[in-house]
């Protein structure tokens, strides 16, 4: 059975391509992730289990399961993808402590509601889920992956902390940041399907497009197709690129005191950032870094169909509003 409706479009449009062996193993992902956090007691399990509830586009997933392909070793793939899908949970639940950010997925974060302490303590029982998983069948290559993974996005989420309010900040700095806390674990995802340079770039670029157009939906919302709070970034003084470009545009940007900011003027300050023209500057350098993603995969030596649904994942990292 596919669970279609807990995953929002465009990843429909990647489901809706593929033959039935997709959305198959998409539904064992499901079922793995329910029974990878139950049994832990209240409240630890309870913070976890509404997490997991919330849905999300389970993106991550669907590349490690697209670049195993149809033909792969199946059962390794759907702990390889579930394995993922828990260390990102465990991430936005961590991120949302150390973002104090009011909402995720459209509805308010463990962090809101039970507390910085319970929300640690979510986070860490993901991660731990996710490699006692990976350990349970014995694959040293994929706990290594997603370890390495985890350290970078430690190190890329530090990295954000220690910059923030800083108006300085450069783009190099900028790119860096969320090459770290970002791209590294779609690159992880590619290469948890399958061993390819290729796929490796392939994740990289798109990852880090991706987090670009976040950051534009941080600025544009609405937050009830993001599920996030607009300006929520500015609020906890995240420099990002559609700021770093709106103030090369509106130099007087340099000059405002985001520690000074509420949720009105954070937002006031998103408009003024849309007004000089930065988000469609970001969206073009996401798009050429999709594009650039997607000429790996001529190179990668894929049956049609795979190359054909990887692209699509691409394409909707750039169309997509949550
Ligand atoms: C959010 O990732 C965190 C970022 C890297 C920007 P997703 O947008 O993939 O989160 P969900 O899983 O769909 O909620
Ligand atoms: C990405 O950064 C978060 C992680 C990589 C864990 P953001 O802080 O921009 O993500 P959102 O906007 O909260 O989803
Ligand atoms: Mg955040
Ligand atoms: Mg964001």
């Amino acid at each position: 059975m596919t669970r279609r409706s807990a995953v929002p479009p465009p990843v429909t449009a990647v489901l809706d391509a593929s033959s039935r062996w997709l959305p198959a193993r998409l539904g064992e992902v499901e079922d793995r992730l329910r029974a990878a956090i139950v049994d832990h007691g209240d409240p630890l399990g309870e913070d976890a289990a509404t997490t997991l509830a919330a849905g999300g586009k389970r993106l991550r997933p669907m590349l490690v399961l697209l670049c195993a392909g149809e033909g792969g070793d199946a059962d390794r793939a759907v702990r390889a993808a579930t394995a993922i899908e828990l260390v990102h949970m465990a991430t936005l639940v961590h991120d949302d402590v150390l973002d104090e950010a009011p909402l995720r997925r459209g509805h308010p974060t463990v962090a809101a509601t039970s507390g910085r302490r319970r929300a640690v303590a979510t986070g860490d029982l993901l991660l731990s889920r996710a490699f006692a998983m990976l350990a349970d069948a014995g694959d040293a290559r994929s706990v290594a992956l997603l370890a390495e993974a985890s350290v970078a996005l430690a190190r890329g989420e530090l990295a954000q902390r220690h910059d923030a309010f800083d108006l300085g900040v450069s783009e190099e700095r900028y790119l860096a940041r969320c090459r770290l806390k970002t791209a590294t674990l779609f690159e992880c995802a590619c290469l948890l399907g399958h061993d390819d340079e290729h796929l490796r770039e392939f994740g990289a670029e798109v990852g880090l497009a991706f987090q670009l157009l976040d950051d534009v939906l941080d600025v544009t919302g609405p937050p009830e197709r993001t599920g996030k709070a607009r300006g929520t970034d500015l609020l906890d003084g995240t420099i990002t690129l559609p700021l770093i470009e709106a103030a090369r545009v509106d130099r007087g940007i340099l000059e405002v005191d985001l520690h000074g900011l509420d949720t009105d003027s954070a937002v006031q300050l998103c408009d003024r950032i849309a007004a000089t023209g930065a988000l469609e500057t970001v969206r073009t350098r996401a798009l050429e870094m999709v594009a650039s993603g997607k000429r790996q995969l001529e190179s990668a030596g894929f049956e049609v169909e795979q190359r054909q649904l990887l692209a699509l994942v691409a394409d909707g990292v750039v169309q997509r509003y949550s």
